[in-house]
């Protein structure tokens, strides 16, 4: 896709309030290592969370003065310790939304998942705060198509957090470029379309949360760190490949090929952190304990349940809808003693964005 099918033109500011929710994702083919700006090394998958949102409102105020401004409000209170994220942001969409001059933005923002759970909510705020955006862009140029209107939605949102772009539909989606899928694009996600087994639509994703802390090594320097790792080509053609198996996979509903995929990603992903350099390790002795019960409990109650893992210590905990009740009891004797307060979220795969 052409990049110029994306700037937008000048407008007179108008006042305009808009209000949407969009959730979190979960990766199952994993994106680590990036190029300028925003450009993946290699496609990722991901299930669409449901209940871990974040809802944003946005009050576009016309200004008397040129520049842009805005006033960032998290749980109520007015945080300008997010601003610097915010300001670069801006700055990397400024050039394809020529219309954000001229406003003053006033933005409040929750999320429905506990603060400092240890769970990313860059993709979620990334994401509606662009669909935020376009629903002003939409409303100052009206002729966009839907399509459209959700395509530039997930371009802006990778500008802001690469992940965030597949935060904008359900309940699969997949963002890089893949020859086996024609509209793929290093641009802005799409998703997975027709053909996805039923069973996918229903995935449950238990989030373990082992530990809650701050990351000790940011994403964004993670990807950095790809640049150097000896492994980053043969990491980069793996997951391309992963994600052409996992792509036939989704169709055909094999679980047993899912899980070696799934855990095969989420295990490489945290190798790539261990070979960067310089080394640093996310897990945590609870996170590997936990693994090897999910797989002591697969082997002995043949049940279709995996783990991934997101740059961090907690465990996502992936299974059909069908063995929710099994799972669950399982959790709770056995992995919930592990979790950081005995604290775990229980989500499934949703729709995507919507307005509120
Ligand atoms: C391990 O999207 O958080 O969760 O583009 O620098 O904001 P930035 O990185 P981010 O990286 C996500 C890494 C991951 C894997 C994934 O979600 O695909």
């Amino acid at each position: 896709m052409n990049l110029n099918a994306f700037i937008s033109k000048a407008a007179t500011p108008v006042n305009f309030i808009t209000s949407w929710e969009a959730p979190s994702n979960i990766a199952l083919i994993k994106y680590w290592g990036k190029e300028d700006i925003q450009i993946p090394k290699n496609p990722s998958l991901s299930f669409t969370l449901s209940s871990s949102v974040t809802k944003t409102s946005v009050n576009f105020k016309p200004s008397n003065s040129e520049n842009f401004d805005f006033d960032f409000f998290f749980e109520g209170i007015l945080r300008p310790d997010f601003n610097p994220k915010l300001v670069t942001f801006f700055k990397n969409i400024e050039y394809y939304i020529p219309w954000i001059n001229g406003y003053k933005l006033i933005i409040k923002s929750n999320n429905s998942f506990p603060h400092s759970s240890g769970i990313a909510s860059s993709a979620s705020a990334m994401a509606a705060l662009s669909l935020c955006l376009m629903d002003l862009e939409n409303y100052l140029f009206p002729k966009m198509s839907e399509a459209f209107f959700y395509q530039k939605a997930s371009f802006l949102a990778r500008l802001g957090s690469g992940s965030a772009s597949r935060s904008i539909q359900g309940p699969v989606t997949i963002w890089g470029e893949n020859k086996t899928l024609k509209n793929s694009s290093n641009l802005f996600a799409i998703s997975f379309g027709d053909g996805l087994n039923k069973i996918f639509k229903s995935y449950q994703d238990t989030i373990l949360l082992v530990d809650k802390e701050a990351k000790s090594v940011s994403s964004s320097k993670g990807h950095d760190l790809m640049h150097n790792n000896p492994f980053a080509e043969n990491r980069f053609i793996q997951a391309s490949n992963n994600l052409d198996s996992l792509l036939s996979v989704m169709k055909s509903g094999d679980l047993e090929s899912f899980i070696k995929i799934v855990e095969l990603e989420a295990l490489t992903l945290h190798a790539m952190m261990m070979t960067s350099n310089p080394y640093f390790i996310l897990i945590k002795p609870n996170t590997l304990e936990i693994i090897q019960r999910i797989w002591s409990f697969r082997t002995s109650q043949k049940l279709p349940i995996c783990f991934t893992l997101d740059a961090g210590a907690n465990i996502h905990l992936l299974y059909p809808s069908d063995y929710k009740r099994r799972i669950c009891a399982f959790i709770d004797h056995e992995l919930k003693p592990f979790c950081q307060n005995g604290q775990y979220l229980m989500d499934q795969v949703g729709e995507g964005a919507r307005k509120l």
